[in-house]
């Protein structure tokens, strides 16, 4: 079996850590980003560590950016087995304030990406009668003032999660949704600068209200990836995973 894992928005945050731990994990990782630098950067790091791992070009909302590079990963590093849908921007304004371009881009990261990405790699996990696709919805699924895009982006991952795993089961293909709470990466960064909030302020302020009393770590979720993409997790399905320090956002 090809033990090749995808992980989407892998040049930093939480995709460069689920890229790092799944390397350790044994897999020959491909790191995509719409920035091909910084996901090869990312993966020179890997390879640093002793893993295999390299980094990819790709817009995942672009249809036929993604065709080819699943052809040139599953060329270099094997037909890949697991994939972590990951990739993901915010647009946060009210729902006044909300562009339609916003709305669009929000929407075609997340919902587009994780179904363009998921159908590409599906073909080589039926074949393999094998396979793990994780993707990364959010506490703000249960709903966020002035994230009505990404909300209902990372709502509707959760029903594409289950959806996929319905139809994949019987190929072997276990679908799971990982949901964060507060993620410590640069996307929490940029809220932070846009609320003209320091960042350690910023964390510090939403560690009171965390029941672990902390703010989460990329390896918070790293970790839960992990366990979905690893053999033991084949009964596990269709599920919703929150890592937040606790039961709500
Ligand atoms: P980040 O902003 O640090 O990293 C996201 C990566 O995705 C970047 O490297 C970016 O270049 C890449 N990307 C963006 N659009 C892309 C596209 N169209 N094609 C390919 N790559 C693209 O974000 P972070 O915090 O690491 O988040 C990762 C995922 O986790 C996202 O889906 C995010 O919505 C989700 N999440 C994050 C939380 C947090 O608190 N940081 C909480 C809940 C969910």
């Amino acid at each position: 079996m090809s033990r090749t894992a995808v992980v989407t928005g892998a040049a930093r945050g939480i995709g460069a850590a689920v890229a790092a731990r799944l390397a350790t994990d044994g897999y020959a990782v491909a790191l995509v980003d719409l920035d091909a630098g910084a996901a090869q950067a990312a993966a020179e790091q890997i390879v640093a560590a002793g893993g295999r791992a390299r980094g990819f070009g790709a817009d995942v909302a672009d249809e036929q950016a993604v065709a080819r590079v699943v052809e040139e990963i599953t060329a270099e590093l094997g037909a890949p087995t697991v994939l972590v849908n990951n990739a993901g921007i915010i647009r946060d304004n009210l729902l006044f304030r909300m562009s339609v371009e916003d709305w669009d881009a929000v929407m075609g990261v997340h919902l587009r990406g994780a179904f363009l990405m998921s159908r590409a790699c599906q073909g080589a996990m039926r074949e393999a009668g094998w396979g793990r696709i994780v993707n990364l919805s959010s506490t703000s699924a249960l709903g966020n003032r002035g994230q009505a895009n990404y909300s209902a982006a990372k709502a509707g991952l959760q029903g594409l999660t289950k959806t996929l795993a319905i139809e994949l089961g019987r190929f072997g293909v276990t679908v799971n949704a990982i949901a964060p709470g507060f993620i410590a990466t640069d996307m929490v960064r940029a809220t932070a600068e846009r609320m003209g909030v320091g960042f350690e302020e910023f964390c510090a302020g939403a560690a009171e209200q965390i029941p672990v009393g902390r703010v989460g770590q990329p390896e918070d979720v790293a970790a839960v990836a992990s366990f979905l993409a690893g053999e033991g997790s084949g009964y596990v399905s269709g599920q919703v995973i929150y890592v937040a320090g606790g039961p709500k956002a």
